[in-house]
C-alpha cells in the first residue's frame, strides 16, 4: 500500500463512517487521527507522532503491538489453509485447538465452544443458544434477559436491546420487551451514604422484585460484565456476582458473563469469573483479548449442562457465520494465548495492574477529579464541577473530549466517555510508562480546569 499524507487519508476518510462518532461534527472538524503504525505499547500517527496507547486499541491489544509470533502463525496458517468453513461436518485443526483450549481455560464444567467475529455476535449467540435450549425443554415462554442500566453488550440488534438504553437513543433495538434493566452498580452516584454491604443489598432487592413482577417462568438469563466498561468503569460491590448467581440460580435463571473486556489477563487472570469474582457462570462471552486484536474473533462458552440439552437426539443447531472459528483468526488466539501463559502477563499484571491503579487512584488530589475507579488495567477517571455535591459539568463542557485532546497533544491516547476518561493500556507496560501515564493526565487535567477558570 502506498503512503498517504496526512490530509489524503482525510479526505479519502469522508467515505468511511466511523463508529459511535458525530459524523456531523466530523465533516465539520479535523479532530481524527490515523494511525499508522505501531511497536509494543506505542502506536504513531500519519504525521510521525509516536503516542503511548492508553487504550489498548479498544481494550484489546493485550499482549502490545506488532508481535511477530501472532503475525507468523497467521501468515503460516494461511500458507497451509486458508480458509475452510466449520459448517455441517467440516471442522479444522487451527479451530478446534482453540476450542479445546478455552476450555481447559474456562471455568468450571464451560466445555463448548461457539466462534464469532464480534463481541456483539458472541452475545446474541448466548441468547439464541438459551432461546432455543429453553423451547427444547418445553419453556417457551422463558425468554426475557435481565440487563443493567450502564451495561454495553455490543452493536446488533439484539446485542443493542441488552445495552443500557443511552446508548441507542434515537436508535430502534429489534427486541422491545425483551430485555429489563436492572439498577447500575454505580456506587459513586446512586449509593449515598450507603456503605458497600447495603449498596448490595439494595441491588439483590431490585433483582429480586424485577424476578418477581415478571415471573421467572418468563426470564432466560442474566447478563453482566464483571466490571462495566462502556458504561463509564462501573465495579460492583463485594460479593455482587456471587450474589447475582445465587438469586438468578434459585430461580433457574442463567448467568451470562460477558467477558469482552476482562478476559486474557486485564485483571490479572486468563477469565475474570470465578479467579476474580468468585463465580462460575453458565456461560461467558469473550473476544477482545482473545486475539489481542489481531484478528476479529469472539467466543461464546457454554456449560456441558446447557450443550447437552440443544445437542439431544433430534435437535438441530441452526445458527452459523461463514467465519465461524476462521483459521487464520484462530491461528492468531492460539499464539496471543501462548505469549500470555509464557511470559505470565496475567501473574505480572497482577503486580503492574496494581501499580497503574494506584498511580490513577493518586489523581484523587485534583480539584476536578471526582471519582477514580476500577481494577488494574480498567481504570476510569470521572470529573465533577464540584467535588463536594458531586455536580457534573454541563454537556456543552465536553470535559472528557477536553482532556483526552490534551493527553493527545502531549503523547498519551485515552479515551473519552461525557465526564468520564477511561484508560486500558496494553499489559505489557513498564513502572515508567505508568509513571509516564499518571504525569500526562495529572499535566492534562491541570491545564483544562485552569482553562475552565480563566
Ligand atoms: C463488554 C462488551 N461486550 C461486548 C462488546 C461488543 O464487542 P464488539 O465490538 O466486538 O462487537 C464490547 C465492545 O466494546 C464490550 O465492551
Amino acid at each position: 500500500m502506498s503512503k498517504l499524507s496526512t490530509d489524503d487519508i482525510l479526505t479519502k476518510d469522508a467515505h468511511l463512517i466511523q463508529s459511535f462518532a458525530n459524523l456531523d461534527g466530523l465533516k465539520q472538524n479535523d479532530t481524527r487521527t490515523a494511525i499508522v503504525s505501531a511497536k509494543g505499547a506505542y502506536v504513531t500517527d500519519s504525521d510521525g507522532n509516536e503516542l503511548l496507547d492508553g487504550i489498548g486499541g479498544l481494550w484489546c491489544v493485550n499482549v502490545g503491538h506488532g508481535r511477530h509470533e501472532i503475525i507468523e502463525a497467521i501468515t503460516k496458517q494461511l500458507e497451509t489453509l486458508d480458509y475452510y468453513s466449520t459448517f455441517y461436518n467440516f471442522t479444522h485443526p487451527s479451530a478446534v485447538l482453540l476450542a479445546e483450549k478455552l476450555a481447559s481455560l474456562a471455568p468450571g464444567n464451560l466445555n463448548r465452544v461457539y466462534f464469532s467475529n464480534s463481541g456483539s455476535v458472541a452475545n446474541d449467540t448466548a441468547i439464541r443458544m438459551l432461546h432455543h435450549y429453553n423451547n427444547r425443554l418445553g419453556r417457551p415462554k422463558k425468554k426475557k434477559i435481565l440487563s443493567r442500566i450502564g451495561a454495553y453488550h455490543g452493536s446488533t440488534h439484539l446485542a443493542m436491546a441488552l445495552t443500557t438504553p443511552a446508548y441507542s437513543d434515537g436508535w430502534d433495538t429489534a427486541a422491545q420487551g425483551l430485555v429489563h434493566h436492572l439498577r447500575a452498580p454505580y456506587a459513586y452516584r446512586e449509593a449515598g451514604e450507603m456503605s458497600e454491604a447495603e449498596f448490595l443489598e439494595v441491588l439483590a432487592d431490585d433483582m429480586r422484585a424485577t424476578i418477581n413482577d415478571i415471573g421467572a417462568e418468563n426470564i432466560a438469563a442474566f447478563i453482566a460484565e464483571p466490571i462495566m466498561g462502556a458504561g463509564g468503569i462501573l465495579v460492583a460491590p463485594e460479593g455482587y456476582h456471587q450474589r447475582m448467581r445465587q438469586i438468578t440460580a434459585e430461580h433457574d435463571i442463567k448467568y451470562i458473563a460477558d467477558e469482552v473486556v476482562t478476559a486474557f489477563g486485564r485483571l490479572g487472570h486468563m477469565f475474570a469469573s470465578e479467579d476474580v469474582f468468585g463465580m462460575v457462570p453458565d456461560i461467558i462471552t469473550t473476544a477482545k483479548g482473545l486475539t489481542s486484536g489481531y484478528q476479529p474473533l469472539s467466543a461464546t462458552i457454554i456449560s456441558d449442562e446447557i450443550y447437552d440439552v440443544i445437542s439431544e437426539p433430534g435437535a438441530m443447531f441452526l445458527h452459523g457465520m461463514t467465519y465461524s472459528g476462521h483459521p487464520a483468526a484462530s491461528a492468531a488466539a492460539l499464539a496471543n494465548i501462548d505469549i500470555l501463559e509464557r511470559e505470565k502477563i496475567p501473574q505480572k499484571v497482577q503486580v503492574t495492574g496494581k501499580v497503574f491503579e494506584n498511580a490513577l487512584r493518586g489523581l484523587d488530589d485534583l480539584d476536578i477529579v471526582g471519582d477514580v475507579r476500577g481494577s488494574h488495567f480498567m481504570m476510569g477517571v470521572e470529573f465533577v464541577k464540584n467535588k463536594t455535591t458531586k455536580e457534573p459539568f454541563d454537556d456543552e463542557v465536553n470535559i472528557g473530549l477536553r482532556i483526552a485532546q490534551e493527553t493527545q497533544n502531549r503523547g498519551l491516547i485515552a479515551r473519552p466517555l461525557g465526564n468520564i476518561l477511561i484508560l486500558s493500556p496494553t499489559l505489557i507496560m513498564d513502572e515508567n510508562q505508568i509513571a509516564q501515564i499518571e504525569g500526562t493526565l495529572r499535566e492534562s487535567i491541570k491545564a483544562v480546569a485552569a482553562s475552565l477558570v480563566g
